[in-house]
This record gives structure tokens, C-alpha cells and sequence, in this order.
């Protein structure tokens, strides 16, 4: 990959997206192409086919796509799985019928069975059903990464995919219907600390473990892969590290100064009480994530108290 190579991020103004944009130019990257969801809604694939034409990106990588949290998720699964199904497809299959050198499509360890040994190995795709709460979701992703496998396979064309771990960072939603685990914690005490609340109430024992990996990380992993990574296989992109649901409420308890107890309540449901992909692959190729987890959350909640917090509301 050159650094005027012309690389397309769609989905550039996501967490994700945006992240992995200033990754390629801070790498110095200098022919990156993008457009607005008004400018080109990826569900329409004739729209997508004019784009491609008009452009001709040699590089793609997808971070667009619909996300999010648990409550979204398993009200609307029709939607999750319609829409993450048109944008990938119009994507992978116009790509492929275009000059595309590399395209990189982002999955997701929800693809993971919900009963998958731990560390999750990306041999294990498919080898159980998913987590219902969010089938719709997986379903699409898992479809969207073997079809990237088999263009690979059976047409020899470097379609990968990378199955990154939960994430978080600056851009991350703060909308209650679609935050994830981090930035709803954050909120939670940041709430809590400005109505001098006693105790925060954490639900389940607090002893389920999580992963959890900067958006800045998945970005010099996307970054690393276009320029490393060929093979139909998927490739977890992880920390490797896991984190206690108590253990993620004291670092936030902390860095947002609520002065409280954190109370469990044993008798909401944990979840599955372990989720870590098994990173082995992409370490063994020398990629390293830099932040650490209370450094990251740090700057997010510094972001969300200057400009997510308006963003959001
Ligand atoms: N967040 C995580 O924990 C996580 C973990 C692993 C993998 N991933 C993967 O990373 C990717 C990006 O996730 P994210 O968290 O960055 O999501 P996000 O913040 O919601 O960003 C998604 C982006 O896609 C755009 N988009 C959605 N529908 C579109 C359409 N029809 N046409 C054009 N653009 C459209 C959105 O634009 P609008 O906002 O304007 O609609 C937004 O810019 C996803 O594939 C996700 O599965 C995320």
C-alpha cells in the first residue's frame, strides 16, 4: 500500500470510522476518500455502484454499519440484520467487481457462539448459536465476513476480516437506547455524582469479565492488516486483557469522582461471565495495542464532558 494509494472509510464519522481516519493520516496517508451517510446511504446499491465508479478506491475498509447496545439490539433485530446485510453486501460485492486491491470488513465477537470456550478462537466461529439478544446483529456479521472468505478463497482477491473486541472511545454514544458497557457506566456515575447520590447500583455480582479495546487501537490494527493481513481467515483484534464488571466500576467510580458505595445486586443476570478473543494470531504478527484501559476511559470521559456531552443529548 502506498501512502497516495486511495483508501475509502466508510462509515468515517463512527467511533470506529473516525478513529481509523486519523490513524491513516497520522501515518500519513495522504488519498483518503469518505462520504456522509446523507451523501451516500451504503443501503442503496445503485448508489454504491455510482460511487465506486466515480472514485475507484483501491482500498476499503468498512467500519458503517448499524450498532447497538443490548436494548436496541433485541428490540429491533429485523432492522439490525436488514440493514447491516444491504450495507455489507453492497459493499463486499461492488468492491469485488471493482479495481479493489484490499478490503478490510469489521465484525464483531458477538459473531462468537454464546457457549464458546474462552479464550474465543476464531476457529470457533460458527460452531454454536450466537447470543439471542443480539442474533439479528451476528447473523449479518458472520455473513458478511464468510463472504469476504470466500471471494478470498475462490477468487484469490485479499477480502479480509477482523473480529475486534468490545470498544470504546471518544465518538462513542452516550444515547441511553445505544451506549455500550463503558460509556453507560460512565454516565451512570457521572449522573450519580452530580445528584450526590449515596450508592450506584451495579447489576448483577460485578465478577462477570469483559475485554475491552480503545477505538485508537482498532484503528492501528485496521491500519496494520491492510498492510499485513491477506488471508481469507478472520483475525481477532484484542487486548488480551480482561477486565471485572466491579473492577471496570471502580476505575470509573474513580475517574469520575463519585464519592459513593457501589452497591451489587446479585439478583440481575451477569451475562456470560467471561468474553475474551484469543489474540494470539495478530500479537504473533506483531501488532500491539498501546492504551490502557483507564488512560482510554479517562479521555472519553474528559470528550464526553467538553463536546459528546452536547452531542448526545
Ligand atoms: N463499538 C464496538 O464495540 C465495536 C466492537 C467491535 C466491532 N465493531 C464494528 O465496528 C464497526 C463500526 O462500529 P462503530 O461502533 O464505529 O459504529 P458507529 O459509531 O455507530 O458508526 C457507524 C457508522 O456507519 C454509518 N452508517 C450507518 N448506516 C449507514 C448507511 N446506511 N449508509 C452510510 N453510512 C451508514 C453511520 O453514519 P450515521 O451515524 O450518520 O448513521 C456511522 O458513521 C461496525 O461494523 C461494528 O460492528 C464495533
Amino acid at each position: 500500500m502506498r501512502k497516495n494509494s486511495k483508501i475509502y472509510v466508510a462509515g468515517h464519522r463512527g467511533m470506529v470510522g473516525s478513529a481509523i481516519l486519523k490513524e491513516l493520516e497520522r501515518q500519513g496517508y495522504t488519498n483518503i476518500v469518505t462520504r456522509t451517510h446523507e451523501g451516500l446511504d451504503l443501503c442503496r446499491q445503485a448508489e454504491v455502484e455510482r460511487f465506486f465508479e466515480e472514485e475507484k478506491p483501491e482500498y476499503v475498509i468498512d467500519a458503517a454499519a448499524l450498532v447497538g447496545g443490548i436494548k436496541a439490539n433485541s428490540e429491533r433485530p429485523a432492522e439490525f440484520m436488514y440493514v447491516n446485510m444491504q450495507i455489507q453486501q453492497n459493499l463486499i460485492w461492488t468492491a469485488f467487481h471493482s479495481d479493489v486491491k484490499k478490503f478490510l470488513f469489521l465484525g464483531s465477537a458477538c459473531m462468537y457462539p454464546k457457549e464458546c470456550p474462552q479464550p474465543m478462537r476464531e476457529e470457533e466461529l460458527l460452531t454454536g448459536l450466537p447470543e439471542v439478544t443480539n442474533e439479528g446483529y451476528a447473523l449479518a456479521k458472520i455473513s458478511g465476513s464468510r463472504l469476504c472468505s470466500y471471494i478470498n478463497r475462490e477468487y484469490g482477491r485479499a477480502f479480509i476480516s477482523a473480529i475486534p473486541a468490545n470498544s470504546y472511545g471518544i465518538g462513542d454514544s452516550f444515547d441511553p437506547e445505544h451506549s455500550h458497557v463503558i460509556p453507560a457506566l460512565l454516565m451512570k456515575y457521572h449522573k450519580a455524582k452530580e445528584s450526590g447520590a449515596k450508592e450506584v447500583v451495579l447489576w448483577g455480582t460485578g465478577a462477570a469479565k469483559r475485554e475491552f479495546i480503545n477505538n485508537k487501537d482498532i484503528a492501528s490494527a485496521c491500519v496494520f492488516l491492510l498492510e499485513n493481513y491477506s488471508s481469507p481467515e478472520p483475525i481477532n483484534v484484542g487486548t488480551g486483557e480482561e477486565v471485572s464488571i466491579m473492577e471496570l466500576s471502580q476505575m470509573i467510580k474513580r475517574i469520575t469522582g463519585f464519592e459513593g458505595e457501589i452497591v451489587t445486586d446479585p439478583t440481575k443476570p451477569d451475562g456470560m461471565m467471561r468474553r475474551l478473543c484469543d489474540n494470539a494470531k495478530i500479537h504473533e504478527m506483531g501488532w500491539r495495542p498501546t492504551v490502557p484501559l483507564d488512560q482510554g476511559i479517562r479521555e472519553l470521559y474528559e470528550w464526553y464532558l467538553s463536546e459528546g456531552n452536547e452531542s448526545n443529548e
